[in-house]
């Protein structure tokens, strides 16, 4: 079941519930929060506190996309903010197991990123471990670039690698999800569809989510029941 996730990163930030709102109204089920710390990516953006206003606002899960180093620091003040699912990068994790155990300890659902450059293979061995593996399809730090198609790539592998080992993880993508791409994404088998720039970057939120899911649900592959 594919899903919506607005990256409030494109968002105003002076109005920043009002437009979470219309999103929602729009039909998103996911806020999407973008957090750099301007080491592991070249931006810095926001933290605990802003999930925590965001809280009070929505009741949709907060997923917190961490683009920082030492992520084990902070972890525990996302989940007294309030944040539902927290992913950390591959590449910022000198010891993955630990931050995913980490997460999943202080009660919130662990998802792992990796860049464009990382292979999906070395996921392998904690493929069990996560909630969620989130494929970046351009390299983070901004909103607003063009996906980068080999990523269509790692969608099919990661969908590949699930049935094979018999697990359950969503697959989310994020970074130049728009109208150009979102059907093409759908049907190499995302789910979970972060859209930043294509939601809050012009026109109405709650139009731009509408379209973008419909778009997204015409492109579903069609699942069929067990007889
Ligand atoms: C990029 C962030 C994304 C970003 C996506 O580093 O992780 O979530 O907001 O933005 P768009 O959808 O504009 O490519
Ligand atoms: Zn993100």
């Amino acid at each position: 079941m594919v899903e919506l996730l607005p990256s409030i990163l494109s968002a105003d930030f002076a109005r920043l519930g009002e437009q979470v709102a219309a999103a929602e109204r729009g039909g998103a089920t996911v806020i999407h929060v973008d957090v750099m710390d301007g080491h592991f990516v070249p931006n810095i953006t926001i933290g605990p506190m802003v999930v925590k206003s965001l809280r009070r606002v929505t009741k949709l899960p907060l997923d917190c996309h961490l683009m920082i180093e030492n992520p084990d620091e902070f972890i525990p003040a996302f989940a007294d903010a309030g944040a539902d699912w927290v992913s950390v990068h591959w590449e910022a994790c000198r010891h993955l197991h630990r931050s995913l155990e980490l997460i999943a300890q202080n009660g919130m659902k662990p998802g792992v990123v990796i860049n464009p450059a990382t292979p999906v293979d070395f996921l392998l061995d904690i493929l069990p471990m996560v909630h969620h593996v989130l494929v970046m399809s351009v390299n983070p730090g901004f909103g607003g670039q063009k996906f980068i198609p080999f990523s269509l790539e790692k969608i099919r592998k990661l969908v590949n690698l699930r049935q094979e080992l018999g697990l359950q993880f969503r697959i989310e993508v994020d970074g130049g999800v728009a109208h150009e791409t979102i059907v093409q994404i759908v049907q190499a088998g995302a789910e979970l569809l972060v859209a930043g720039n294509a939601v809050f970057g012009k026109g109405d939120p709650e139009q731009n989510a509408r379209e973008l899911l419909a778009m997204a649900h015409s492109a579903e592959p069609v699942q069929i029941a067990p007889q």
